[in-house]
């Protein structure tokens, strides 16, 4: 089964003719293809320092000396599967090879922030395709997969005719899951980071944990073992070509806001770890409530963790949830169910000193349908209204494990 359907393939390649995406994708194999030297130049640093050091410290450091060449063993093999990813990334595109062995981006100096980038599609490998993953993806995507459920039972209704998509998918594990329980699931994701590797999973792993990588080898501090740095994780812990025959999954490339513009189209959105990824949220929102169908609704989880905020050339804007609430209410979504203090955490090594978790916010809420639609249309002081009677309480925070019921709006 090709995971990534025609719609990608066509969508991709007629981006791709553009020359500046053509250069972006370049930049990405470029960043792959530097994350070897990269990384070890990071190492070697490190060894040059300590071999600068007086000679009865480098003796206490032995086992430390040791462990630094255990780390760059480790990076090796991360590299030869970093080659296994880039190697299928050209033939996600159909009709275009958008790699060009002249182009002098291929060798140009690394970004660093692209080096960060190939580290998080790492650990992204963990929290989505890996038994290690698992607490992750329980308190993250299956509040998500329950809600679907549900709102969707099978004895009620043929979930292959529910379109569900997910924005923001990452490396698919979420969009998979769903498909998995029979629902129409097409994954959304614009970082060609996050493609490649997804498409490699994804398309390429047909055996349960028949991969190994090193998620944490370049995490230097805060490790209370030297063995937590260089410790392995295995995958994929599913084969994810174990999919019902009759499962509709697929992916789609490009930007959320770009790629959906039909009307009324899905019976759900999912959104995970996903809407502070916009400059502008209100455009998400309004993109989710366009395309949802009338009755259709939107599940999502995850913090406020605006990526484009204080980023030098971008545009953000940060409100709080408080004010994210109101706009999705002034769109004229109702919303079901909302909990707040929502504990997630993400791409997180559990052995480290540091541990950073979130206090997500997990919400349901429902477009009308048309009747619904024209009456609040109708009738503007309602939907206003009701974005007054439900307040944030920032002090005292009433709004954990709420299901909201229409009268209490
Ligand atoms: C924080 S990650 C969450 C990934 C996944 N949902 C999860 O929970 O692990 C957000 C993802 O959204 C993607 N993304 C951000 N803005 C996007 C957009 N406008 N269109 C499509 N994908 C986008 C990013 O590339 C990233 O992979």
């Amino acid at each position: 089964m090709d995971t990534f359907n025609d719609n990608y393939k066509k969508r991709m390649s007629n981006t791709y003719e553009d020359e500046e995406e053509r250069k972006h994708f370049q930049r990405i194999i470029s960043a792959f293809k530097h994350y070897k030297p990269h990384s070890l130049q990071r190492v070697r640093k490190t060894e040059n320092y300590l071999a600068s050091l007086p000679q009865h410290h480098q003796k206490l450091l032995l086992n430390y000396r040791e462990h630094l060449q255990q780390v760059k063993v480790r990076i090796e093999h991360n590299a030869e599967i970093i080659k296994l990813i880039t190697r299928g990334a050209s033939s996600i595109f159909e009709n275009v090879n958008p790699l060009d062995e002249h182009d002098n981006t291929l060798n140009s100096r690394p970004i660093l922030a692209d080096q960060e980038k190939v580290q998080a599609t790492i650990k992204q490998l963990i929290r989505d395709w890996s038994i290690q993953g698992i607490e992750e993806r329980k308190t993250c995507y299956q509040p998500i997969i329950d809600e679907i459920i549900h709102q969707f039972p099978s004895d009620e209704c043929d979930p292959s005719k529910i379109n569900v998509l997910v924005p923001g998918a990452g490396l698919g594990r979420l969009a998979y899951e769903i498909a998995k329980r029979g629902y129409t699931c097409q994954g959304n994701e614009f970082s060609l980071f996050m493609l490649f590797a997804s498409y490699f999973v994804l398309n390429k792993c047909r055996e349960v944990n028949s991969f190994k990588i090193y998620p944490w080898v370049h995490q230097y501090m805060n490790n209370l073992c030297s063995s937590h740095q260089t410790q392995d994780v295995s995958f994929p812990d599913v084969n994810p070509s174990d999919l019902p025959e009759n499962a509709q999954f697929s992916m789609t490339a490009g930007d959320f806001l770009e790629v959906y513009h039909e009307y009324d189209h899905w019976n759900c959105i999912a959104t995970c770890f996903f809407i502070d990824c916009a400059n502008n949220v209100v455009q998400f929102i309004e993109t989710i409530y366009k395309t949802l169908k009338p009755g259709g609704i939107w599940i999502n989880l995850g913090p406020l963790l605006y990526h484009f905020s204080d980023m030098p050339n971008e545009d953000s804007i940060e409100p709080s949830y408080e004010i994210v609430r109101q706009v999705i209410l002034g769109f004229g979504f109702k919303i079901e169910k909302e909990q707040t203090q929502v504990k997630t955490r993400y791409a997180q090594n559990i052995n480290s000193m540091l541990q950073c978790e979130y206090n997500s916010v997990y919400f349901v809420c429902r477009k009308p349908n048309k009747q619904s639609i024209i009456d609040s249309k109708n009738d503007m002081l309602d939907i206003n209204g009701q974005s007054d009677n439900i307040k944030i309480d920032c002090d005292n925070d009433h709004l954990n494990n709420h299901d909201i019921h229409e009268e209490a709006i």
